[in-house]
């Protein structure tokens, strides 16, 4: 698939600073399709959705609207919830939404359908093995866990946000247990994609090292 760059990796590895900064400079579409899942997460939060009610969330994930504006913003039902998805509850509650199989469906139908009209950048968990196995070039981003959960504290401190490293440790470490042992679509390393381990490269040097890549330079 000419045009499509896949990126996969765990929590806090930059997959969607790099992401954006990568469609930014070719052109491209940037589609992060954790907030698509964190979006599903936070509505069924505001109606008091039951986790364990697979049916329901199935029929919530078809119902609701899910939006995105070129800056990044991210609208549920018109309305911006940028940051709300953001938040600790959504944090907790994410991965449950993004095991049931049927929300799984009809999200990558819209990822797919959005890939076909588009160059796009898309970044997520199954992007390189389920929604766009065909992509021109699969990354996967990684980082060990220290550092990751040192990148989402100071995202945090940034904003002036309460923050606890080892809470923070502890929150993505349970998520990446969860999303890499789930029955569907787990998080792994498509056979056929570049990994880069970020832990020691900051955001200029992943940004050449897979411009480089792409231009067959390395
Ligand atoms: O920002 P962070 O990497 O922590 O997470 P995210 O990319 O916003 O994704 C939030 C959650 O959505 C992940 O922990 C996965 O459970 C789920 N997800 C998924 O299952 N498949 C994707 N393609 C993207 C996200
Ligand atoms: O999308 P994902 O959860 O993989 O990570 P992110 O939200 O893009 O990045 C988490 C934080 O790490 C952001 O504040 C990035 O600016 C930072 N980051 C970094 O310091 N060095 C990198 N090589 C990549 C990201």
């Amino acid at each position: 698939m000419k045009n499509v760059v896949a990126i996969d990796g765990p929590g806090g590895a930059g997959k969607s600073t790099i992401a954006r900064l990568l469609a930014e400079k070719l052109n491209y579409l940037h589609l992060d399709t954790g907030a698509m899942y964190r979006a599903v997460t936070l509505a069924a939060l505001n109606k008091e959705i039951d986790f364990d009610n697979k049916t329901k969330l199935v029929e919530l994930a078809k119902e609701i609207k899910i939006e995105f504006d070129l800056t990044g913003k991210v609208f549920l039902d018109g309305e911006d919830v940028s940051q709300e998805i953001r938040s600790e509850k959504v944090n907790e509650f994410v991965s449950k939404t993004a095991a049931v199989k049927g929300v799984r469906e009809v999200l990558v139908k819209k990822q797919q359908q959005i890939a076909a009209v588009n160059k796009v950048v898309m970044d997520g968990r199954d992007i390189t093995t389920v929604v766009l196995p065909d992509a021109e070039y699969k990354f996967f981003l990684t980082a060990s866990l220290t550092e990751r959960a040192k990148r989402r504290y100071e995202q945090l401190k940034k904003q002036n946000k309460e923050a606890n490293l080892d809470e923070i440790k502890a929150s993505i470490a349970r998520r990446d247990k969860f999303d890499s042992e789930r029955e569907h679509s787990p998080l792994t390393i498509a056979d056929d994609a570049v990994v880069i381990d970020t832990t020691k490269l900051d955001i200029p040097n992943v940004i050449s090292e897979i411009l480089k890549i792409m231009s067959g330079d390395k």
